[in-house]
């Protein structure tokens, strides 16, 4: 019987080839550090059954329709923005992805961008750097303490959580968050009180976001939106740079809207060298690393590729994306 095959789209963890071999299917496996080109991801995909991709792939409608014939398409991540999951449903492709994997490693990333930025961490460190490193100052660098703060979640789901069951148990913050619905798990356990929007980024000296980039939450976080947040406040966004407007962001630190910003994502990805958010005293950015863990990519992995093997052998895919 010839071997079912599965084309990969970045270098993924050994891991997810390994497991994929191992349950018989034939791998065809892209091996450049940058994404596969668009173009040739389709004309790769002709002779693949199904596909393993991640965020960097735009899997839209045009890619969709002319690989049809896909069975399966995989996602090597929790989001999935980079996807057309509607047009793949009416074209019956389920689409798998790899949740809970990641929900510590990212929690951690937006923990640490709050207290970095908080204390300009990033900054400081690169004074060193570049030799200006002067005397113990005794009235510089002034950052803020984060006991007792208020801190409000843009979607409470487990990443979400995490990083409020971080500050809550860290600095007894109050957990203040925006969910289409309520999560009574967060109200019993750490006293979270869902709120509307405009009281969560009024309220909130730090607002943390946790929530999927879709059309009601692209570029949420404006010019009108920074203005109604707390002069002293600071935005982490670890979630999808979309959901911020750049831009607003930029003018919103230099007018003083708010006090700092901590992003391990932005919009676009990579970020260019010359972004003047780089060279920004209160902003700390890394480049899309939540989930950056050996035991979360590996994790990763092994969700996607179950998602391949379970759909082939038992006609069911574990950790679906499509209604
Ligand atoms: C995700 O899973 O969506 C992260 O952004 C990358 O792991």
């Amino acid at each position: 019987m010839t071997k079912k095959k599965v084309l990969l789209t970045r270098i993924f963890p050994k891991l997810a080839t390994q497991l994929l071999e191992d349950a018989g299917y034939e791998v065809i496996a892209w091996d450049k550090e940058q994404p596969m080109p668009y173009g040739q991801m389709i004309e790769a995909a002709q002779s693949c059954n199904a596909l393993f991709c991640t965020l960097t792939d735009k899997i839209d409608s045009t890619f969709l329709n002319a690989c049809s014939h896909l069975d399966i398409i995989t996602q090597y991540a929790v989001g999935y923005d980079n996807i057309d999951v509607e047009q793949a449903t009416k074209l019956g492709i389920p689409i798998g992805y790899a949740p809970n994997a990641m929900t510590e490693a990212t929690a951690d990333i937006a923990f640490g961008l709050m207290i970095a930025t908080a204390r300009k961490m990033f900054f400081m460190n690169q004074k060193i750097k570049n030799g200006k490193w002067g005397y113990f100052d005794p009235v510089g660098h002034l950052g803020l303490e984060l006991k007792d703060k208020t801190l409000g979640i843009l979607g409470l789901g487990r990443i979400g959580m995490a990083m409020a069951q971080r500050c809550k148990g860290a600095y007894n913050m109050e957990i203040l968050y925006h969910n289409r619905t309520a999560n009574p798990n967060a109200e019993d356990q750490i006293e979270a009180k869902l709120v509307d929007f405009d009281t969560l980024i009024s309220q909130s000296d730090v607002i943390s976001v946790h929530c999927a980039l879709t059309p009601s939450t692209q570029g949420i976080f404006n010019k009108s939106v920074f203005e109604k947040m707390k002069p002293t406040s600071l935005f982490i966004n670890t979630a999808r740079g979309g959901v911020h407007n750049e831009k607003d962001l930029i003018d919103a630190l230099n007018n003083g809207n708010i006090w700092g910003a901590g992003l391990d994502v932005t919009n676009p990805e990579p970020m260019k060298p010359n972004n003047p958010l780089l060279t920004m005293e209160n902003v700390c950015v890394l480049p899309h690393i939540g989930s950056a863990t050996i035991t979360a990519r590996e994790e990763m992995a092994k969700m996607a590729a179950t998602n391949i093997i379970s759909f082939y052998e038992k006609g069911e895919v574990p950790f679906i994306v499509n209604p």
